[in-house]
């Protein structure tokens, strides 16, 4: 990495990985920030814009939203002054033209990606994963009804928050949807990166504390 790139981190791997679980405790340990654009589409269709009303319908049938709606919106984050701090991108590029895309915006700041980190999971404990997931209303604090649930039951941790709730495409039969579309045109990607000498792998069937350990280890090796 060149002395004055600003890390840029790409976390790949399916629903229910812990993308964004570990994308938060990344900004949390090492000041980065996470750029989603699973919850940038999520704002885009709960502010009932053209964009979101054209990704709804495919983001409830499971399937990947047009590259050329998912790169505007990420185009218009990046241009935000606090990316300058360094980038987490969590579930971002998930096409080979996506890949593309991101390698020529980075090109024109002269930047590269820093490392692409798969987090490598068995498929059918993702259904699992992703369908007892639920999010603090008020702050957004991802939790588990098995494996990560508040200290005091209904009050969230970080906010005291009480509302939770669920996503839409947390159903099982979205899930498995998903989980077709993470491997017809995301997993290739992984030889993608393995080529261009960024490629770092992780077993993510562990605890979110062993995880943070070994991703912590990744990123301050590559973002010293
Ligand atoms: P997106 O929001 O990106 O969803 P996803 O990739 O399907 O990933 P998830 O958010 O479901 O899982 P995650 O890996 O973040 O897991 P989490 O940390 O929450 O995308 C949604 C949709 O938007 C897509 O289907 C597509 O339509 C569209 N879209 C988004 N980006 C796009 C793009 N670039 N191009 C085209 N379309 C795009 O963890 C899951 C649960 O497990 C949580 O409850 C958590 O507490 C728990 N957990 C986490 N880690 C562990 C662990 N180690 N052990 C036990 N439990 C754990």
């Amino acid at each position: 990495m060149a002395a004055s790139q600003s890390p840029v981190l790409i976390l790949l791997g399916p629903p229910g990985a812990g993308k964004g679980t570990q994308a938060r405790i990344l900004e949390e340990d090492f000041g980065l920030i996470q750029l989603s654009t699973g919850d940038l589409l999520r704002a885009a269709v709960a502010s009932g814009s053209e964009a979101g009303r054209r990704a709804k319908s495919v983001m409830d049938a499971g399937g990947l939203v047009s590259d050329e709606i998912v790169l505007a919106i990420l185009r218009d984050r990046m241009a935000a002054p606090d990316v300058a701090r360094g980038i987490i991108l969590d579930g971002f590029p998930r096409t080979d033209g996506q890949a593309s895309a991101l390698d020529v915006l980075l090109a024109e700041t002269g930047q590269r990606v820093t490392a692409a980190i798969s987090l490598e999971v068995d498929d059918e404990a993702m259904v699992g994963r992703v369908a007892g997931r639920s999010t603090c209303a008020t702050c957004g604090e991802g939790y588990h009804d098995e494996f990560k649930r508040p200290a005091v039951a209904g009050t969230c941790d970080k906010c005291g928050g009480t509302a939770f709730k669920r996503r839409a495409d947390d159903t099982a039969e979205t899930v498995r949807e998903r989980l077709k579309a993470y491997h017809a045109q995301t997993a290739p990607l992984i030889a993608y990166y393995d080529g261009k000498g960024v490629l770092e792998r992780i077993d993510a069937m562990g605890t979110i504390a062993a995880i943070r350990a070994a991703l912590g280890a990744i990123v301050g090796r590559v973002a010293a």
